[in-house]
């Protein structure tokens, strides 16, 4: 059965287009464990929020995309054939950055009509734009008669993301929004872009509090942050060979070669590192059931994305430090690419609307604003939706 916003999504596109559209979904995402590793080659484990951008479409004749957001009220036209695109720098960028790249990758797309609609907050951290993506490119793919390869269509929701929209973003939104799995978080190795399904004790509840900032420089200083890791690779490249990645160095040789390099970029290195090492303890502990481990490897990471890679900002230290104060908390720590957005909390299940509560009180006195709080359930990976 279709939602409310499946319905008011084709009750929009009937208006718009006078005719009837096929509808797709995609999720936004949350991760447990592995920041700011995911362009290091390393691991992260995320899964799919059950939250989440639709598209619903209807192929047209020529090679026109005729585009419409319900979240951004406006249509947006756009050639399939114009030579040297440029971005606009708004949201229509993802929808035609994709189209521009599907197309180079070697797909022939029919033009279109596409409405969007949402019920993923835009800008707090959830990976709105990955899902943008992934839902046009399903839906392009669809209606232009190609099967689609969920792994591939990640790959070119990046490359659209890094070098259309120019946000040098990682893999692991646009993997998760293709190819989670409901009811699961995933592990997977940005290297290979293989996952194995790492089972979350029911016990135990993922919650997110939004801090309801949002920082208009984060994808500033994310390239920024990208271009010391660089920098900290070719540093260490002239003294151990056959490194790749932060991935391919160990903590130690990071440590023997420390000398080489700046101490900011020494720092970021050191982040990097160790987040693949909590990553894969943390799928461990989670394996053998042990949620105090996690929770302390999360407050772990916390500590050296604040310190060590300096992505997060007073309102994420403060709510983290708040919930580290409330029973039932094994770990908190800020989520995605940092300067605001939301934490991710791993709570005794007894203990998550007491949790949810205090917290909405606790960062209402210290801030004078209401926390949105959410409590993740896993869901699919994106696809057909409706009717
Ligand atoms: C953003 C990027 C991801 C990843 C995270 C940080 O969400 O889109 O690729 O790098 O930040 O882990």
């Amino acid at each position: 059965m279709e939602s409310r916003i499946e319905r008011d999504l084709i009750v929009a596109f009937r208006q718009s287009f006078a005719r009837e559209p096929r509808l797709f979904r995609a999720p936004g995402r949350i991760n447990l464990i592995g920041e700011h590793v995911d362009y290091n080659d390393g691991f992260v484990m995320p899964a799919a929020l059950d939250l989440s951008i639709w598209a619903a479409i209807a192929p047209r004749a020529d090679r026109r995309l005729r585009i419409r957001s319900l979240i951004m009220d406006e249509i947006v036209e756009f050639d399939l054939d114009e030579a040297n695109a440029r971005p606009r720098g708004d949201w229509t960028d993802y929808v035609r950055g994709v189209a521009i790249f599907l197309e180079q990758a070697g797909y022939r797309l029919s033009g279109a009509d596409l409405v969007f609609n949402g019920n993923l907050p835009i800008g707090a951290g959830l990976s709105a734009s990955a899902a943008f993506e992934v839902s046009a490119g399903f839906a392009l793919l669809t209606i232009s008669g190609a099967k689609v390869d969920r792994v591939e269509l990640a790959g070119i929701c990046q490359r659209a993301e890094n070098q259309f929209v120019g946000v040098r973003c990682g893999i692991m939104d646009q993997y998760i929004s293709c190819c989670a799995v409901a009811g699961s978080a995933l592990l997977l190795d940005c290297r290979s872009l293989t996952a194995r399904k790492v089972a979350i004790d029911p016990q135990a509840r993922l919650v997110l509090c939004d801090t309801m900032v949002r920082h208009r420089l984060a994808s500033d200083e994310y390239n920024l942050r990208r271009e010391d890791c660089e920098r900290a690779v070719a540093a260490l490249s002239t003294r151990i060979a056959g490194i790749a990645a932060l991935r391919d160095v160990t903590f130690a040789q990071l440590m023997r070669c420390a000398d080489s390099m700046p101490e900011r970029v020494f720092r970021r290195a050191r982040h990097v590192v160790g987040e693949i090492d909590r990553t894969l303890r943390a799928a461990a502990a989670l394996d053998a059931g042990d949620l105090n481990e996690c929770g302390r490897l999360m407050n772990l990471s916390h500590e050296s994305l604040r310190d060590d890679y300096q992505v997060s900002c007073a309102e994420l230290d403060l709510m983290v430090d708040l919930a580290r104060r409330i029973p039932g908390v094994y770990g908190a720590r800020m989520m995605g690419g940092g300067f605001g957005g939301c934490t991710i909390n791993l709570v005794d299940g007894k203990r998550a609307e007491a949790f949810a509560q205090s917290m909405t009180e606790r960062y209402r006195t210290a801030t004078g604003v209401t926390p949105p709080i959410l409590t993740c359930v896993p869901g699919p990976g994106a696809g057909p939706a409706g009717l």
